[in-house]
């Protein structure tokens, strides 16, 4: 089959799209031909094995396995004996993140208890644009925010893949959203539901007076200290993502920056979910959650996707149409 190849860690001049051997299902598994994909920035990470520590569990030298991509929609050709909730035709989206990655080709082979049927109103790239960046979204304000109605909830970084489901996802929880983007991504986030925003190249949030119950750091470079100063008395952060430093510091000094304080900061790792594609899916079909979409390329243009999601200034998702 065809597939994207990442043979060696370096910048997406160094992909080529290849033959690579057509997976075959084992008794648990479906496999099915993939039809949308989406760009994360885990993309360009692990293209790059950035931050080192990757190849650990990628490769030291060179990627052990050259596949690439984790959102895939697709329909179902084939379920394995023990398949009991799918059938061949079946219109499906996944997260592939914990089993072998692989999106960025033209078939996939995966447990059925990792999938979930598509939203019926999205065509497969604007499907194949939820499953990290929308479950993400729900298991960082759901679970590890815990958002309620009526709490104060400042999200930086609320312009891209995560922080449109974001917004979305925080106004359905009944939050009084406060949105940090820049000044082109303004009008997108008043139209997505965020009831303040925050133009991060004219005003710095950490310099306001204004205090947030919780935190959502999507993007950017803050300090813990300085998240703290802008958190109320019991105020949560979770840290998504954002620099390299951002991420390291919340990963390593995250629990010890609030020792003796009732705030908290903590990381947030997404974990893939069938369920929790499922309840994407039953908002998206219930009109109440949109997927914002920036571009749409082709299959052989992939490398020139990821390029544009590394420039860091994507709008939403960045999708894939297959042939
Ligand atoms: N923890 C997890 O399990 C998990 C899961 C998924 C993703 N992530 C991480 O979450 C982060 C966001 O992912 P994503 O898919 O949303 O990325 P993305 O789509 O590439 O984010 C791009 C957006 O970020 C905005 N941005 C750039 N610099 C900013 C800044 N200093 N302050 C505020 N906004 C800024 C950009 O707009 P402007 O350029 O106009 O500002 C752009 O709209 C990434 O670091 C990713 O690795 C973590």
């Amino acid at each position: 089959m065809k597939a994207l190849l990442n043979k060696e860690y370096g910048s997406s001049d160094r992909l080529t799209i290849g033959d690579y051997p057509k997976p075959i299902p084992n008794p648990t598994e479906v496999l099915f031909k993939v039809k949308g994909s989406s760009i994360n920035a885990a993309d360009w990470r692990l293209m790059r094995a950035e931050p080192f520590l990757v190849r650990f569990e990628r490769g030291i030298s060179k990627p052990k396995s050259p596949l690439l991509g984790i959102d895939a929609s697709g329909v179902i050709e084939e379920v394995g004996e023990l398949v009991s909730r799918f059938k061949v035709g079946d219109e499906i989206y996944v997260d592939l993140s914990s089993s072998g990655l692989g999106a960025f080709a033209e078939y996939v082979a995966i447990d059925e208890r990792l999938i979930s049927t598509k939203p019926q109103n999205l065509d497969f790239p604007e499907a194949a644009s939820v499953p990290l960046a929308g479950v993400t979204a729900l298991q960082g304000l759901r679970d590890a925010l815990k958002i309620s109605k009526g709490e104060n909830l400042l999200i930086n970084g609320a312009s891209g893949g995560v922080g449109t489901f974001a917004i979305q996802l925080a106004k359905e929880f009944g939050a009084n959203v406060t949105a940090v983007c820049s000044t082109s991504k303004r009008e997108q986030a008043l139209k997505l539901g965020a009831d303040n925003i925050i133009d991060y190249k004219t005003e710095d949030f950490t310099l306001s007076l204004n205090k947030y119950d919780a935190i959502f750091a999507v993007n950017g470079d803050q300090s813990l200290s300085e998240y703290k100063k802008v958190l109320t008395t019991n105020g949560k952060c979770v840290v998504c993502g954002g620099s390299m430093r951002q991420i390291m510091k919340a990963l390593v000094f995250g629990g010890i920056s609030t020792l003796g304080s009732q705030k908290s900061i903590r990381i947030l790792t997404a974990k893939p979910n069938a369920e929790d594609l499922s309840t994407m899916r039953r908002y998206i079909e219930s009109g109440r959650i949109k997927p914002v979409i920036d571009k749409t390329y082709t299959f052989e243009e992939i490398p020139l996707a990821i390029k544009h999601v590394e420039e860091g200034h994507s709008t939403g998702k960045v999708v894939i149409r297959y042939n």
